[in-house]
């Protein structure tokens, strides 16, 4: 398969590791092994006893269990533990997808939502998240014009990155409603679900369509990146049968310690989520005094739910000289919008992380010390 660079990826490569503000990041803060063991009683005992051997290939069962209830309508089998979220995107749209299959996918969207699909020579359109008035907006019923005779799926990303647009109940509903009359799949990635702001749990999208696949992953709203465990939730037998033979030729089957890393966390998870959102929002209350001081230079779009935002910079210069300059200069990392196939002017913020106002500080020093206010 011949399939274009990951841009996002490509550009953290380069930077993630060396620049000290991460002003861009979309994982939420994570936290040590011995922390998260300290949420069981006996578990550091425990953990340290477990087997390195080859685990279950759909997933750990107590992993797969304590997963589906987070769900309203899935049980065990209707989930497959993967890699991360990445693996699950990759071999989802290589079961499903084959070439001249039309594809639509809400734009802007994390690449592999599309470029995966593009790989297989899918015809993708996008359906795009406006820019409105009061934050980024979404015309439900726009979506019908875009299906045509071989649309085979809708790709969704919900909350989204990089807008941080997430769907209300009503609108997953409608979403639901079209897809089911025109029997076409629903692929959700709800990688930022658990951390919504507005207080309002939003329903995982496999709970309300038969054919809609719900991914989840420990890495964003959970902090838990170097778990790399993520999971598809689907009622879609067929769907399900082939999702195993397929990883069966990726991963095979999760790192063990992690599946049981990831059980902990997720018997834990209204606590982790909670801290979670908390970071969240008292970062955006430095934001929100940061962008109202700097209001001719910026236009902020606070999210709806999730840990980033897609903001508006008014200058001359390219967006992406702008965070080259601004990491070569002054080590501080933000996500330009090229890197998402725009040409306008955002750049991706995130607010997930404890030294956000430390990382904010710098990024303000340069633009004072750079005259660009
Ligand atoms: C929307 C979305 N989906 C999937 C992924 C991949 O997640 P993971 O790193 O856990 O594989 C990311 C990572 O940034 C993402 O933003």
């Amino acid at each position: 398969m011949l399939i274009n660079d990951f841009k996002l990826e490509v550009f953290f490569g380069k930077h993630e590791f060396s620049a000290p503000y991460l002003l861009t990041q979309s994982d939420c803060e994570s936290m040590s092994i011995t922390d998260l063991l300290k949420l069981e009683d006996g578990s550091q005992e425990k953990f340290l006893n477990e087997w390195l051997g080859y685990t279950e290939v759909p997933g750990d069962p107590e992993l797969r269990n304590v997963i589906s209830k987070l769900y309203t309508t899935m049980k065990s089998e209707n989930i497959i533990v993967h890699a991360g979220a990445q693996e699950p995107i990759f071999n989802f749209m290589n079961i499903l997808l084959e070439k001249q299959d039309h594809v639509i996918t809400q734009f802007p969207i994390y690449q592999s939502l599309f470029e995966v699909a593009n790989a297989i020579e899918c015809e993708v359109s996008r359906w795009n998240i406006e820019q409105g008035e009061n934050g980024w907006m979404m015309d439900i019923d726009s979506l019908e014009s875009l299906i045509q005779p071989n649309t085979k799926l809708i790709v969704l990303n919900s909350p989204n990155n990089p807008t941080g647009y997430t769907f209300t109940e009503e609108e997953i509903k409608k979403i639901a409603d079209i897809a089911r009359k025109n029997n076409i799949y629903v692929f959700c990635d709800e990688v930022y679900k658990g951390v919504e702001l507005d207080g309002f749990k939003r329903p995982w999208f496999a709970d309300y369509y038969e054919k809609g696949i719900s991914l989840g992953v420990m890495s964003k709203a959970y902090g838990l990146a170097g778990l790399r465990i993520g999971w598809l939730a689907t009622r879609d037998e067929e769907l399900l049968g082939k999702l195993i033979k397929m990883k069966h030729y990726t991963s095979i089957c999760s790192s063990g310690p992690s599946e049981k890393l990831s059980i902990i966390a997720l018997k834990n998870s209204d606590m982790l989520l909670q801290r979670n959102t908390q970071i969240i929002k008292d970062n955006l209350i430095i934001a929100d005094a940061f962008f109202n001081k700097y209001s001719s230079l910026f236009k902020f779009n606070r999210p709806m739910a999730g840990p980033v935002a897609f903001i508006k910079m008014n200058i001359e210069m390219p967006i992406a000289e702008f965070c080259d300059e601004l990491v070569d200069k002054q080590s501080v990392l933000l996500l330009p919008s090229n890197i998402y196939d725009m040409d306008s002017q955002y750049f991706r913020m995130g607010f997930g992380r404890i030294n956000f106002k430390e990382s904010l500080d710098q990024f303000e020093k340069y633009l004072i010390e750079n005259k660009y206010v």
